[in-house]
């Protein structure tokens, strides 16, 4: 037994080691990128796989075409980033393979498509999810992710903490014995002070006046614990707004709530909680396909779907009716995070016409509704007629 704990704690070392090493990376951290001050702009484009190409390219074609003057003035730049397949991280055996990464550091910003994440059972070597080593990688701290239903008057926007939590070493917890298994689970002051602060100026930029601090604090006491009280330091520097905490397990139960979730504006999680509630409150909005996501570092940015690769869909011959909302809504993010924020607005808009007003077509993942395709050039029409309005 003793060996067996001896070889634990050598692992759990080298946890701490780079964990203790990542905080002085932080600490050392510059301010974010001011991407209207580049003389060129370059946008990273990686489709991924199963439906991710599909519904990428739909993406990229309405960017393209909204800064169709910039890219032919040089001012942006589109690359496109192949070798981000399952088939060729399994064969390198990484999440991210080496020359996809390098690619991927010398762009700013990043449309990706979903990638599949090999779970145990899978034909695939057990490598970790791509995105969230690409959120590593990069440091894409916060993932925001944004939730809309006019008609019921729900408006959320959550910042999911998207680096620590269970995420942190989720691939590298320990099998003490054969019957002992333990994981870790990080929060570091600089990680959660860096989320907090974002979310706040957000609300404050936004005119929201509602933080909600998303925790399960009451039992995970020390990593939840120092979560929230940061989250409650932080607050006391933005006097205009609201702020309160509650549990993860009543936050999910009052999404529910028609009466009580209205009130909701801004919330703040960690990582895990941030991934459970923002597949449930994109439910609301007609599900994970609707759901666009921004992961916002420092230096990098990376515009993703909140959802998988859907093998399945792929497997039964359907991805060409896949859903490119998510990576439409995706292509918002990234056109607002680089202060192109009436493009932004142009695509917004003409997604709410034909997502939830006109509806001229509708997407139902099978041959009962229109393709991926039709609905991105719907989607495009739609812009160039608000356009030229
Ligand atoms: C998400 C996804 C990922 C996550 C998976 C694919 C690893 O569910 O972006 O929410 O858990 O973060
Ligand atoms: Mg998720």
């Amino acid at each position: 037994m003793r060996e067996q704990i001896a070889g634990a704690v050598a692992q759990f070392e080298k946890v701490l080691t780079e964990q203790l090493e990542r905080v002085e990376r932080m600490k050392a951290e510059q301010d974010f990128v001011d991407y209207g001050s580049l003389d060129t702009l370059v946008v990273g484009v990686c489709g991924g796989d199963g439906i991710g190409p599909t519904i990428t390219a739909e993406a990229e074609r309405v960017l393209r075409f909204l800064l169709a003057d910039e890219v032919a003035a040089g001012r942006v730049e589109f690359r496109e980033i192949d070798g981000l397949t399952i088939e060729r991280r399994a064969e390198v055996g990484k999440a991210i393979p080496d020359d996809v990464l390098e690619e991927l550091r010398a762009c700013h910003v990043i449309l990706k498509g979903p990638t599949t994440t090999p779970r145990a059972g899978d034909p695939w070597p057990n490598i970790e999810s791509a995105n969230v080593a690409m959120r590593k990688e990069l440091d894409l701290f916060a993932n925001m992710r944004p939730v809309k239903v006019p008609a019921e008057g729900i408006d959320w926007t959550f910042f999911r903490e998207n680096t620590e939590g269970s995420y942190a070493v989720g691939s590298r917890g320990v099998h003490v014995t054969d019957d002992l298994a333990v994981d870790f689970c990080v929060t570091t002051t600089q990680g959660t002070e860096r989320i907090a602060r974002l979310a706040f100026d957000y609300a404050k930029k936004n005119g929201k006046d509602h933080v909600s601090i998303v925790t399960k604090a009451n039992v995970i006491k020390t990593t939840d614990g120092k979560f929230l009280n940061l989250c409650q330091q932080i607050a006391k520097d933005y006097p205009g707004i609201r702020v309160d905490d509650w549990y993860i397990d009543i936050m999910t139960a009052k999404l529910v709530d028609r009466k009580r979730r209205t009130d909701f504006q801004v919330l703040i999680l960690p990582n895990l909680y941030g991934d459970i509630l923002t597949d449930e409150a994109a439910e609301f909005q007609g599900g994970v396909g609707t759901a666009g996501s921004a992961n916002i570092g420092k230096r990098y940015a990376m515009f993703e779907a909140i959802h998988g690769s859907a093998p399945r869909m792929v497997a039964e011959g359907r991805a060409q009716y896949a859903d490119p909302c998510s990576m439409l809504r995706a292509a918002a993010m990234l056109l607002r995070h680089i202060g192109r924020g009436e493009r932004a607005a142009l695509l917004e808009r003409a997604l709410d016409i034909c997502m939830f007003e006109e509806r001229r077509l509708t997407i139902t993942g099978r041959d009962t509704g229109c393709t991926c395709e039709e609905f991105g050039a719907y989607v495009r029409e739609t812009v160039e007629a608000l356009a030229k309005k």
